[in-house]
C-alpha cells in the first residue's frame, strides 16, 4: 500500500462501524448472490489471488474464502477492517485507499461490492480507483463491481425511514441532489445495553454521487480496461429490490 492507516482521512463509517457490520451490511450478500455467481464466481477458480477493494468488515470476503480463493481485503475504514481483522485473523487485511492501493501485480481478480465505488464523488477519482485496480491485476485479471445508477437513488425522499425493535431502532435517511447527482444517507442507530435500559447510539452522514453507465464504461476504458460487460442488477438476478438502478460491470486487463 502507498498510503499508510495513519495517513488516511478517518473514514465516515469509523463511527458506526459497529452497528454497520452488525445491522446493515448483512443483506447485501444474499440478494447479490445470483449476479455475483454468474457474472464472478463461474470465471475466478477455486484457489486464485483475489483482492476485495473496499471490503468494509468483510461480508462477502468471508464467502470468498468460504469458496477456497486466497483473499486480501482493503478498505478506507480502519474500524471496519479492525471488526474484520477481529472476526477473521487469518486473512490479510489491510486499511488503504481503492484511488492509490499502491499494489503491482499479483492478483488474479478483483472485487468491489455493494456500490462501495459510488463514495467516490468526484468523477476523477472514479478514473484513479480503476488505475488502480488495474495496476493491482496481472495480465488478463477480471474485475467485476456493481455501481448505482441515477434510478437508484430516485427512492430517496428525504424522509425518515425508522425500524423500530425491542432492542433496537434504526432511522436512517437519504436526499438526492439530481442536480449535482450528490447522494447523502443519514444513519442512525441506537441499540438497547442488554439487561438495562441504556440505549447506546452511532451515527453518521454517508457521501455518494451517481454516475451513469456511460460513465463509468468510459472510466474503465481511460484507466485501460477491455472487454467491458454491463448488466443491470435485476436481470443479473439481483432479489429483494436491491437490483434497482444497480449496475453489475465485469472488465479485464489484457492478456
Ligand atoms: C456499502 S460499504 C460495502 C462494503 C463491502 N464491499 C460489502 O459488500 O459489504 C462501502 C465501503 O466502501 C468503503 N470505501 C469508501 N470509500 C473508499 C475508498 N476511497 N477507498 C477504500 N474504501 C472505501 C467504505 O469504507 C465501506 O466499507
Amino acid at each position: 500500500m502507498s498510503t499508510t492507516s495513519s495517513q488516511l482521512s478517518p473514514s465516515t463509517y469509523d463511527p458506526i462501524a459497529e452497528m454497520y457490520h452488525a445491522l446493515w451490511a448483512d443483506w447485501y450478500f444474499s440478494s447479490a448472490v445470483p449476479a455475483l455467481e454468474g457474472l464472478f464466481f463461474s470465471h475466478v477458480s477455486t484457489g486464485q489471488r483475489v483482492l476485495d477493494v473496499c471490503c468494509g468488515s468483510g461480508h462477502v470476503t468471508k464467502e470468498l474464502v468460504r469458496r477456497g480463493y486466497n483473499v486480501t481485503g482493503v478498505d478506507a475504514s480502519a474500524g471496519l477492517i479492525a471488526i474484520a481483522r477481529r472476526e477473521m485473523p487469518e486473512v490479510d487485511w489491510r486499511v488503504g485507499d481503492v484511488r492509490q492501493l499502491g499494489i503491482h501485480g499479483g492478483y488474479d481478480a478483483a472485487l468491489c461490492t455493494f456500490d462501495s465505488l459510488n463514495h467516490l464523488t468526484d468523477p476523477s477519482d472514479l478514473v484513479l480507483a480503476f488505475r488502480s485496480v488495474y495496476a493491482a491485476l496481472d495480465p488478463g485479471g477480471w474485475f467485476c463491481f456493481d455501481m448505482n445508477l441515477d434510478e437508484a437513488y430516485q427512492v430517496d425522499k428525504q424522509q425518515w425511514v425508522v425500524e423500530v425493535h425491542d432492542t433496537r431502532v434504526s432511522m436512517i435517511r437519504g436526499t438526492y441532489d439530481a442536480e449535482t447527482r450528490e447522494v447523502e444517507t443519514e444513519l442512525m442507530w441506537f441499540i438497547r445495553e442488554p439487561d438495562c435500559d441504556l440505549w447506546k447510539q452511532q451515527s453518521s452522514r454517508i457521501q455518494q454521487r451517481s454516475y451513469s453507465q456511460e460513465e463509468i464504461l468510459r472510466a474503465l476504458s481511460e484507466a485501460g480496461f477491455q472487454k467491458l460487460e454491463a448488466v443491470p442488477g435485476e436481470e443479473a438476478g439481483v432479489t429483494q429490490g436491491m437490483g434497482i438502478g444497480r449496475l453489475f460491470v465485469t472488465a479485464q486487463r489484457e492478456k
